[in-house]
């Protein structure tokens, strides 16, 4: 991801990679040559890199136990205007709420990558809904990936179709039997969810194993209508109102790529408008759409519909918790997932 968030700096007008820092010196250096990184600022600490370049803006693409000390750690150091980190945010929900607090602190613009935000799916998705076109939003379904690792997109996505309101309570259950472990994280292999925000709007998503019950990546249902996005054997965006269905167009996009991207293009065009975003919100000081305070919303489902597996029942928010229940079920032997078979 190190490579993908520095092709899209590359790519844009006033950025430019100066350095890196990678604790294994080969991946550093390979990174280094892949954007002519003078060998004088390639790094395996990275407080050293912030000591001797002072970037404006540090990207973080390491797992999500060690996102908490490199976002302090920069958002500490006087250079660093802005901060862009891989999702998931955190791997406790403490964790999460004190990087953005840290960032609070020290006026520095936190973002996490969520690049499905500037995909068209999503945006004309989006737009459709503020133009009224399904009148009133009353649930969105979520059919598509997984609840932790997917889910710091997906769940971000229907925050934003939600109007990026907090939710006020989450319920849960999940079935892991088969240990799944990605980027250093436990992941279930199938999970129920469902939860409302604040504003009245539900939401449910379904996601893993044996789940054939929305017909698509997700569906916005409204007081006048539908929309569904990526459906299944269907198209990428679809209007449902007044019986008839019409397809939308999204310029060939989906919901991983913009389907135009060169062969040699390592990440999709959405890191770049990502990118130019993040840049245009330091320039006027408004809060980017991917904000850690936007972010919190959905990490809070997330952790929230861990606690619901552990309580076993409802949670009520704000979650008042400082674990992530679904690693402690598994250390405390709650749940015992078999080694997968390769
Ligand atoms: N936004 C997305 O769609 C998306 C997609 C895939 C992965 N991710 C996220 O991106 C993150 C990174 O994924 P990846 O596939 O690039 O992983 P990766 O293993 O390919 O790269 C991580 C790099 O970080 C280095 N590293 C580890 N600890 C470090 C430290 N303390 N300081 C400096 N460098 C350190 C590793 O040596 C490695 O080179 C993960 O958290 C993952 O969840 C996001």
């Amino acid at each position: 991801m190190g490579y993908r968030h520095a092709e899209a700096y590359r790519n844009h007008d006033r950025c430019r990679v100066v350095a890196c820092a990678d604790v294994v010196p080969e991946n550093g250096d390979a990174f280094a040559d892949a954007f002519d990184v003078p060998a004088e600022n390639v790094f395996e600490d990275y407080e050293r890199m912030l000591e001797a370049v002072g970037p404006d803006i540090v990207s973080i693409a390491v797992p999500p136990a060690i996102h908490e000390a490199i976002v302090v750690g920069c958002a500490k150091h006087d250079a660093v205007r802005a901060i862009n980190c891989e999702k998931p945010m955190s791997h406790t929900w403490a964790s999460a709420q004190r990087m953005v607090q840290a960032c609070w602190r020290y006026d520095t613009q936190l973002t996490f990558n969520r690049q499905r935000r500037f995909a068209k799916p999503f945006t004309e998705a989006n737009r459709l809904l503020e133009e009224g076109e399904i009148g009133d939003l009353s649930r969105i379904e979520i059919g598509w990936g997984d609840f932790y690792d997917t889910g710091a997109h997906s769940v971000d996505l229907a925050g934003m179709f939600a109007g990026d309101r907090p939710a006020e309570w989450v319920i849960a259950q999940l079935d892991y039997r088969e240990e799944d472990v990605r980027f250093g994280a436990h992941q279930e292999n199938q999970m129920w969810a469902q939860w409302a925000y604040d504003n009245g709007v539900h939401a449910v998503s379904s996601t893993g194993r044996r789940t054939e019950l929305i017909d698509s990546a997700f569906v916005l249902r409204g007081t006048e209508g539908t929309v569904r996005i990526d459906v299944d054997g269907g198209p990428m965006l679809e209007l449902e109102r007044g019986g008839q269905r019409e397809v939308i167009d999204v310029d060939g996009e989906n919901i991983h790529n913009a389907g135009s991207e060169p062969a040699d293009r390592l990440g999709s065009f959405f890191h770049d408008r990502l990118v130019e975003h993040l840049v245009d919100s330091l320039d006027s000081g408004d809060e980017p759409a991917l904000s850690g305070r936007i972010g919190l919303n959905t990490a809070e489902i997330l952790f929230a519909g861990y606690e619901s597996v552990r309580r076993r029942g409802r949670v009520d928010l704000p979650l008042e918790i400082d674990d992530n229940p679904f690693e402690e079920m598994i250390e405390s032997g709650v749940l015992s997932p078999e080694p997968a078979d390769d």
